[in-house]
């Protein structure tokens, strides 16, 4: 135990409480984040890290230790940061002293928080995760203003620019993220190599710190993180950094471990995020990458400038469209009441879909506990199809009109052996509408846009299916919003 270790040394050595502390972490090895305190010395505590985050709050006359700051924000909106292997020393009398496992003494570096706290209030709605599902056109818009121009025909996001003819030359673009974020990735994948054409390779974090992956300085390694914590993406960071590769992170929160450990990036402007379901975060990143792949691929020349300017007017409809969306909230709720109490539920889409059905089905097993899957509706035939009946509810994406007879004849299939068929389908779908039990309409928009729209009605179907089972919508049994541990 590391406590008794501190002790140890304390006792042994005859040193004060943060010199045992930082002995004692001198010895040890794995991730950290520590607040210690000596009964016999109650004025000050040691907070320590490594690996983790840790979070130190100046109020007046307090301080405030905690793993990111949304806590804290309600008392102050200084914060300090601290660095892995530094630890702080928080005496009652308000003085901060910080140090490195290697004793050499540091001046905090106090940042004031740009969060403030009616944002992290519910303003009204039920739960935090319905609020952030409600906020998604604005974050859109967020995301957008003032890093692109339909008019003009340009794109600019700032983290780029910096290092742009690394990025530009990239021979390989290699993400790595876990969870929801790993989707946004996938999805990166579709819209780099289709724009941009450069080879993406997709890479959950988890596994790719434990591989030793082939990683050079010819190699940018985009990392995607909301929190910007999850220990196993930061690990991911650190063997790419190792082997040269330029590191392009995209997190939501501000100042970040994984903000920090990257050489140039973008913030995604989505504001906090408390639900522990990722939803606002999610649309978030999509839109970033949207907009990184577009620019790459002006700068590469593989996209014309009517093409371009087609898509950007499109991105500035995405608000509005996405407000239309939300409006399937009603019938939603009334789908939600007939399929709640089935035991699994598939996701299938096709091209970009496909993401979205794994986003989708993440979303419904992580708050709702019902057991689901996404696949390429493609993929059924090879295995899945065994599990159709009547009892399984089939969530189809058919808003790609590139893939719609394809995924028409992937309807038939599951209807032939009587699975219940949702499809979220463009306005005016009439094909799928004569053959789906269940229809729910988005506006259409630019195909490499429509994940932006077709995520929406599968938030409001998890969200209502949760909340009519009894589940905790907002904090979810097992797992919590930001996995700083492997
Ligand atoms: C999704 O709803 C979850 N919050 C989870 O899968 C999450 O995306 C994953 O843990 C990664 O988190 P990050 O984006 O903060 O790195």
């Amino acid at each position: 135990m590391l406590v008794n270790l501190i002790e140890d040394v304390q006792i042994e050595d005859k040193l004060s409480l943060e010199e045992a502390v930082r002995v004692a972490l001198n010895e040890v090895i794995g991730a950290y984040a520590i607040v210690v305190i000596d009964r016999r010395e109650p004025d000050k505590l040691v907070a320590a890290r490594k690996g983790s985050p840790l979070v130190i709050g100046i109020g007046k006359g307090e301080f405030y230790v905690a793993s990111d700051a949304s806590p804290i924000i309600e008392y102050t909106k200084n914060v300090v940061y601290l660095n892995d292997e530094e630890f702080a020393v928080l005496n009652r009398n308000g003085q901060l002293d910080i140090k490195t496992l290697g004793n050499i003494t540091k001046s905090p570096y106090i940042q004031k928080l740009e969060m403030d706290l009616e944002k992290i209030e519910k303003s009204g709605y039920e739960h935090f995760m319905l609020k952030e599902i409600y906020e998604q056109p604005q974050v859109i818009l967020d995301c957008m203003r003032g890093r692109m121009n339909a008019e003009q025909g340009w794109i600019r996001l700032g983290g780029i620019n910096e290092f742009a003819s690394r990025i530009n030359n990239a021979k390989r673009i290699i993400i790595t993220a876990c969870g929801t974020s790993w989707h946004s990735a996938l999805l990166a994948e579709y819209l780099i190599e289709e724009l941009a054409r450069v080879p993406v390779e997709v890479e959950y974090a988890s596994e790719f710190r434990y591989r030793n992956p082939i990683v050079n300085e010819k190699d940018v390694v985009i990392a995607i993180s909301q929190s910007g914590e999850t220990a196993d993406t930061l690990a991911a960071i650190e063997i790419a950094k190792e082997r040269q590769a330029l590191i392009y992170g995209i997190c939501n929160v501000i100042g970040s471990s994984i903000a920090r450990a990257s050489h140039a990036g973008s913030y995604t402007h989505a504001g906090p995020e408390i639900g522990v379901a990722s939803t606002k975060a999610f649309t978030a990143q999509v839109t970033i990458l949207t907009l990184l792949a577009l620019q790459l691929a002006q700068s590469k020349g593989t996209v014309s400038m009517t093409r371009l300017r087609t898509i950007l007017y499109e991105m500035e409809l995405l608000p509005e469209k996405v407000r239309a969306a939300l409006k399937t909230d009603s019938q939603i709720r009334d789908i939600a009441a007939k399929y709640k109490d089935a035991a699994n539920f598939l996701y299938l889409g096709r091209g970009l879909n496909f993401p979205i059905a794994l986003e989708g089905a993440l979303k419904l097993k992580e708050i709702s506990y019902i057991h689901a899957e996404g696949y390429p509706a493609a993929e059924m035939k090879h295995g899945p199809i065994a599990l159709i009946d009547e009892n399984m509810p089939v969530v189809f994406i058919a808003t790609n009109a590139s893939a719609h007879e394809k995924i028409v004849s992937n309807i038939q299939e599951v209807k032939a052996r009587k699975g219940k068929i949702i499809a979220i389908v463009n306005e005016g779908d009439t094909v799928i509408r004569g053959l789906a039990d269940e229809v729910i309409e988005v506006p259409e928009t630019d195909e490499i846009l429509s994940p932006l729209v077709s995520i929406v009605p599968l938030q409001l179907l998890s969200y209502h299916i949760a909340l009519m089972r009894g589940c905790n919508v907002d904090q979810p049994r097992n797992w919590q919003k930001s996995v700083t541990v492997e």
